[in-house]
């Protein structure tokens, strides 16, 4: 580690810091504070996940960072300032609430910050450019929490957002993680596979998360290991699920409501067709059948076709000759 990525740490640690402090102890952070109460992220949450709110002040951390001799240079390079026309640094985070994002070893790296009001003209969620001490694709968001809980329960939780993650932790499901809003890359993958060989991925039940899950789980095809989908119910995402159902509720989905991928996938399957019109139950059937005849294991090759020859009311003989006739395709 060379000395400036410790300058740019001590940076972020102490940015961090200060963000706490206003959303803890000042009447700039009351607002915000609010909002997290409200969506119940209670003190120590906050505190486990050292949240803060960045003021909608131009130039506080700026402020904060002068007089401490750190070159212009280095300033630019942390990532905390954008420059204007001019080329003058402001502060890139205002009027947002600030989520640090840590490495492996609870390093500060990053920040996500989120505003408070949906309707807000920016984006949603403001995260830090890369730098030399943050690479987006190495990142795992709660990895350095997570990582003894997921040696212990052998597998990991993938999900889509920060605060799925957080409000997760909070009720006792503290084996997730959440890349950062891209697939998961093979430095991630390599990073999870020492940990574990078993993925499950808990994303929004709404209508992009499942198109994302079917992504995950056809792109996902690294054999180091098996992959599970946890569905959230009611096109919720994990947060909205947890506050609507309870945490044990939850905790008891993501102990025993793990589908396998070919399940999830022929539900996926089933949404598109009218199931009481001959040819969508046609097509469906031979949709599901392409999927099946990848599997590996004859049980779960069987268990599949039983299920889809009840739901089907056809008989498992035919679904058997019908693979026959396809495995000889793909030969
Ligand atoms: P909340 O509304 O705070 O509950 O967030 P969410 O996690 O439910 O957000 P959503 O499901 O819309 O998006 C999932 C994840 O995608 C977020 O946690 C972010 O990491 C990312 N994301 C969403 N909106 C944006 C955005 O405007 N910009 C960027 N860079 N990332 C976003
Ligand atoms: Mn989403
Ligand atoms: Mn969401
Ligand atoms: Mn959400
Ligand atoms: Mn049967």
């Amino acid at each position: 580690q060379n000395s400036d990525s410790r300058v740019l740490l001590q940076m972020y640690a102490d940015a961090a810091k200060l963000y706490s402090h206003i959303l803890l102890k000042t009447e700039n952070g009351s607002q915000a504070l609010k909002y997290l109460n409200n969506r119940d992220l209670n003190q120590d949450l906050i505190e486990t996940f050292n949240i803060g709110y960045a003021p909608s002040n131009n130039d506080l951390l700026l402020q904060f960072f002068k007089g401490r001799n750190i070159s212009e240079d280095v300033l630019k390079r942390s990532g905390l300032f954008a420059e204007n026309q001019a080329g003058e640094l402001f502060d890139r985070f205002r009027d947002r609430i600030m989520i640090p994002i840590t490495d492996e070893s609870g390093n500060i790296i990053a920040f996500s910050g989120r505003v408070l009001d949906k309707n807000a003209s920016t984006a949603k969620y403001l995260n830090s450019p890369e730098t030399p001490i943050f690479n987006k694709g190495k990142t795992l968001f709660n990895l350095n929490n997570a990582k003894k809980e997921i040696r212990e329960k052998s597998n990991v939780i993938l999900f889509e957002g920060f605060m799925d993650v957080i409000s997760a932790y909070k009720a006792g499901v503290t084996n997730g993680v959440a890349s950062m809003g891209t697939s998961l890359t093979d430095d991630q993958l390599y990073t999870l596979s020492r940990l574990t060989n078993q993925i499950n991925v808990c994303y929004d039940g709404d209508d992009p998360g499942v198109e994302a899950t079917y992504r995950a789980l056809t792109q996902l095809n690294d054999d180091r290991f098996n992959y599970g989908v946890i569905s959230i119910p009611d096109k919720m995402d994990p947060d909205e699920y947890i506050r609507s159902a309870g945490d044990e509720k939850f905790q008891n989905l993501t102990n025993n409501g793990v589908q396998t991928p070919i399940s999830f996938i022929l539900n996926y399957f089933k949404r598109n067709y009218n199931l009481n019109n001959e040819h969508d139950q046609l097509e469906f059937l031979n949709q599901s059948l392409r999927e099946i005849v990848k599997l590996q294991s004859p049980v779960e090759i069987d268990m599949y076709v039983s299920r889809v020859a009840d739901e089907m009311n056809v008989s498992k003989e035919a679904i058997n000759k019908e693979l026959d006739t396809l495995r000889r395709q793909i030969a």
